[in-house]
């Protein structure tokens, strides 16, 4: 279980992106966490899986040691092997797997997103959404208890983006997916959790909250595509 409570956040410079976020996630469940530009979600999974301190207010993992894996909005701050496949496995193997398992594993992560074509090639001459992916998997192979997803659909194509809901539908490990993709998110969580300004705005289980016109419209977000065109 992860348990945010009271979280409050300040930058160096004393901007106050979270100003006292609490909710609760259940293990395996999955939980869309949306809100417009600045709101603070990816401050908010960046403490969460401590690449930020925690200074006021708290994140627990139900008593167990914290095993997050964050896939960064910023996909180019993680590619740093020179092939996509040693990429993927760099984490197995300095996790003390042997390199030939943790290849093994590389490419059966690879194949399942549909990208075993780029094994070979340097990830930092990948195109844009090719990166997104590849850090993605790079993640994933892990196998870590929660995901902190920060916005893995962005600039994938719509094929490689469906591969990524529905590698997510499968899984059984917790997630928390910051998004725009409302229908993505749609497709994947049962619950969202909506920040405004720092604070959560609203909460409740999906769909419902995202065919709430006015609580979408209240915090800068609009209808899902499948609403909108009804
Ligand atoms: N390094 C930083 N220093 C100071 N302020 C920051 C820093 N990073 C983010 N902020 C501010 O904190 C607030 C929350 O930012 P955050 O990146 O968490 O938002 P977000 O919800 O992820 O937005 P987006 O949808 O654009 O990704 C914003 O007002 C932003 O300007
Ligand atoms: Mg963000």
């Amino acid at each position: 279980m992860l348990e945010v409570k009271d979280l409050r956040y300040r930058y160096p410079d004393g901007h106050e992106a979270l100003r006292g976020v609490t909710f609760r996630v259940n293990d395996g469940e999955k939980v869309a966490l949306v809100g417009a530009n600045g709101s603070g979600k990816s401050t908010l999974l960046l403490l969460i899986a401590g690449a930020l301190e925690v200074k006021e207010g708290g994140i627990t993992f139900g008593g167990k040691a914290a095993n997050v894996g964050l896939t960064f909005q910023d996909a180019d701050d993680e590619l740093l092997m020179p092939s996509v496949l040693e990429d993927v496995a760099f984490s197995l193997v300095a996790g003390g797997m042997s390199v030939s398992k943790a290849h093994e594993r590389a490419v059966r992560m690879l194949e399942s997103l549909g990208i075993a074509h780029l094994a070979q090639r340097p990830p930092h001459r990948l195109s844009g959404g090719e990166k997104r992916i590849v850090s993605f998997a790079g993640v994933l192979v892990r196998e870590p208890e929660i995901l902190a997803l920060d916005e893995p659909s962005a600039g994938l194509d719509p094929r490689a983006r469906r591969r990524v809901i529905n590698f997510l539908r499968e899984t059984e490990r917790t997630i928390l997916l910051a998004t725009h993709d409302l229908d993505m998110a749609l497709d994947i969580c049962t619950r969202a959790v909506i920040l405004s300004d720092g604070v959560v705005a609203a909460e409740g289980k999906l769909p419902d909250l995202f065919t709430d016109r006015e609580i979408l419209e209240a915090n800068g977000l609009e209808l899902p595509l499948r609403y909108a065109m009804l």
